[in-house]
């Protein structure tokens, strides 16, 4: 062994080639955190003081190659000043320089994800040889970074500025062909024969059969093409950049500036180029929120896994109801692998169901997605009916019926009354209370809320609602179910509205006011989605369908009288009376017209002023940050209200519910971090400035103890 530490070790092979190995210690996965890359350092050290090493290949010795930076780490990193994460980034790089400059072929056997940083080693290498499993990208933009490790300055020098850009800007994960082609890769290999394969091409280059020094050259000097050239190819590339990530994501643009900075320089000068860049986009709050989020994300993956531990076993699932969301979950279930009845008292209904089922995978099979004969099987995995015949092997129930808590208590104690015990039975009621529905059952620890949103198979969130008799076995088995489905489950305490509309709907209430107070909702609208929201209220509500949305505003109403009980006619309500249910009836606060792709486009509709204007003060104009406080301090606060009433366990959990069910705008991480974002103090007292309009504007105490403490939600 010529080199053991922690992540790193070298040994020589026969013929003087060594293998430098990425095993880091105790994880399942190699990452590229501060202990690697100075192992790494020591590595190389090691390699270029032994003159028996004429040749080097690189390998794993885990499943993947390296999944990227550890992201764990870049929370404390970037609240470091700027020249700090400049310098940090200037000596891994110095690492990553070292190892560029041994002067012996130096071949990367990349056997599965190298991404990030993990693709970034490989390309300070000669040659990158690549298992067909291999999956490799620098999707760091995803988190509103960039390549801090080189990438921006190797990638464009190997493969040209347009494949460069495509790559960097848009943060994709190619696989190993796609990589060959635009020459990320040297070569593909079957799996088995790849470090063969690596270590093949270094004897090629110790036989003077191909120039590796040249190869490596090129990565030293400025780009190839001339300025001209390079320019045209930049200004090209980033007016489409800019296009596509639009002005809330800065990172894709940096990204492109830096290339472009350092297009006509060497190495170790665009090496410093890119590093003031990373520093500065790491400082940004989109930065500071996507990283959070993907650490949000981790952690509640990690709670869910703890979950789901105790679930029983989901082979065979069943839906009451074929309509719009029992249909959606029968064809969720039987496209992920578990087999699902769908039960209705209606053959016309059934017909709905299966109809939809196939429009959906004919859709993928049309699109090249999916073949005809997994099409037929997915259909066959749902299996409708009228009666209950075959539910003593049903592991699972969603009852998906009419919005009626009568009907669907009766629904459940009906099916209950057909299953063996231990069958758990979930309701995708919206706004009964799963503690309600309970009552009318004999096991209720059996029973919890499975709340899916509306259309099924694009909405990642699944609410499980624990009812007060509801089991941990329940919620395990319903936790694991959702998952199944390819879903991201966030399990929550019984209350009305559950955690998503509960938050949802002082936002709408939020609406509401500023109409009355003589808002135009288009102008809100285009605030709100100027902030991030994929669609403004007026449009949501549209497409949420009036009637829904006013049936579960009074349930809120009721629930939380103190602040969801307002004292004026809501405009909502106003188009709920003159029957504009939104998209579903072709009007509401806006008009539905059919595009050339038969999707529903909205246009401005005179007459929606007409009904509204009795109802509210002179128009006049709000300017944006008016709006934006007024419509989300009420989501905010009671986003803060669910953690103090112990609704969700968590704020990465009650984040990323509203990311997931609603579209929270992502660069700004969910509703706490946002309070994070302008702090809990400056936060409670812009609730202070508008707390006159009424309860939901009302900053919670947990807040305003947070705002004395100086504390965060988020470390
Ligand atoms: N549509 C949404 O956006 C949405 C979102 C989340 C949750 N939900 C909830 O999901 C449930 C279903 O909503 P939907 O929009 O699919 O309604 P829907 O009207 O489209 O479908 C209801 C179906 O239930 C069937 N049904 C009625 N009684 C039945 C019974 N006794 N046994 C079996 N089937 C019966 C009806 O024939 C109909 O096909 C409701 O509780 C609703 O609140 C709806």
């Amino acid at each position: 062994m010529i080199y053991q530490g922690n992540a790193v070790s070298v040994q020589l092979l026969d013929d003087g080639i060594a293998e430098l190995k990425f095993d880091l210690q105790g994880e399942s996965v190699n990452k590229f955190n501060q202990e690697t890359v100075e192992d790494l350092g020591k590595a190389v050290d090691a390699i270029a003081g032994n003159n028996d090493i004429k040749g080097l290949i690189v390998t794993s010795g885990k499943g993947v190659f390296i999944v990227g930076a550890d992201i764990t780490e870049f929370t404390d990193m970037f609240k470091l000043p700027e020249d700090e994460i400049a310098g940090w980034c200037l000596k891994s790089n110095k690492v990553f320089n070292a190892f560029e400059d041994l002067d012996i072929p130096k071949v990367v056997a990349v056997n599965g994800i190298a991404l990030g940083g993990g693709l970034e080693m490989c390309l300070a290498a000669d040659f990158r040889v690549l298992s067909e499993k291999a999956l490799v990208g620098l999707p760091e933009v995803k988190l509103g970074l960039f390549p801090g490790f080189g990438g921006t300055v190797r990638l464009p020098r190997l493969v040209g500025v347009d494949n460069a850009v495509e790559w960097i800007a848009a943060g994709g994960q190619h696989r190993a062909d796609k990589a060959l082609k635009v020459g990320v890769a040297d070569a593909v290999v079957a799996h088995d024969k790849l470090n063969d394969a690596a270590i093949a091409l270094v004897k090629q280059c110790l036989e003077g059969k191909i120039d590796f020094r040249a190869k490596r050259q090129e990565k030293l000097e400025p780009l190839k093409l001339p300025p001209m050239e390079n320019m045209m190819a930049f200004q090209t590339c980033m007016a489409m950049v800019m296009g596509q990530a639009g002005k809330n994501y800065p990172a894709p643009v940096a990204a492109v500036k830096a290339m472009q900075t350092a297009a006509g320089m060497n190495r170790d000068q665009a090496l410093e180029v890119e590093a003031k860049g990373f520093a500065k986009i790491a400082k940004t709050p989109q930065a500071t929120a996507l990283v959070g989020l993907f650490l949000a994300d981790q952690a509640v993956k990690k709670v869910n896994g703890k979950t789901a531990k105790g679930a029983g076993e989901i082979n065979q699932a069943a839906v009451l109801g074929a309509g719009i969301m029992g249909g959606g979950i029968a064809f969720q279930s039987a496209l992920k692998g578990t087999p699902i009845i769908m039960k209705d008292i209606a053959d016309k209904a059934l017909d709905l169901g299966m109809n939809e089922a196939s429009k959906l995978l004919a859709k993928r099979v049309s699109k090249g997605k999916m073949d005809a004969a997994k099409m037929g099987k997915v259909l066959s995995a749902i299996r409708p009916t009228l009666n209950y015949g075959d539910f003593d092997d049903v592991n699972v129930i969603v009852e998906a019926v009419v919005e009626n808590q009568k009907i669907k208590q009766s629904v459940l104690a009906e099916t209950e009354g057909k299953v063996k015990e231990g069958t758990v039975l979930a309701s995708n009621t919206s706004t009964i209370s799963i503690t309600k529905l309970a009552e009318a059952l004999e096991r209720p620890q059996d029973f919890a809320g499975m709340h899916f949103f509306n259309p099924v198979h694009m909405m990642p969130l699944v609410e499980v609602i624990r009812g007060e008799k509801t089991s941990d076995e329940t919620v395990a088995s319903l936790v694991a179910y959702a998952q199944k489905m390819g879903k991201n489950p966030i399990v929550v305490n019984d209350c009305p509205g559950f955690l998503v509309n509960r938050v949802l709907f002082p936002y709408f209430g939020g609406f509401g006011m500023l109409m009355r107070d003589g808002a135009d909702f288009e102008a809100v609208d285009k605030v709100m989605q100027k902030f991030g929201w994929p669609m403004g209220p007026a449009y949501l509500m549209d497409v949420v369908g009036i009637d829904t949305g006013v049936h579960a505003a009074q349930v809120m109403a009721e629930g939380f009288p103190e602040r969801m009980q307002y004292d004026f006619k809501d405009v909502s309500t106003v188009m709920f009376e003159n029957e504009r249910y939104g998209q579903k009836n072709g009007v509401g606060f806006y008009r539905y017209e059919t595009d050339k792709k038969g999707k529903p486009k909205k246009v401005v509709d005179e007459k929606t002023w007409e009904l509204i204007k009795p109802h509210v003060a002179e128009t006049r104009e709000f300017d944006a940050e008016e709006i934006i406080a007024r419509m989300m301090i009420p989501m905010c606060t009671e986003t803060v209200r669910c953690l103090e009433d112990n609704i969700v366990g968590s704020a990465a959990e009650a984040d990323m519910a509203m990311i997931y069910g609603i579209g929270f705008p992502p660069f700004r991480g969910g509703p706490l971090r946002y309070i994070d974002s302008i702090g809990a103090k400056a936060f409670v007292e812009l609730c202070d400035k508008y707390a006159h309009l009424g309860g939901i504007y009302e900053a919670p105490q947990m807040l305003k103890d947070m705002a004395a403490k100086g504390e965060s939600f988020f470390a």
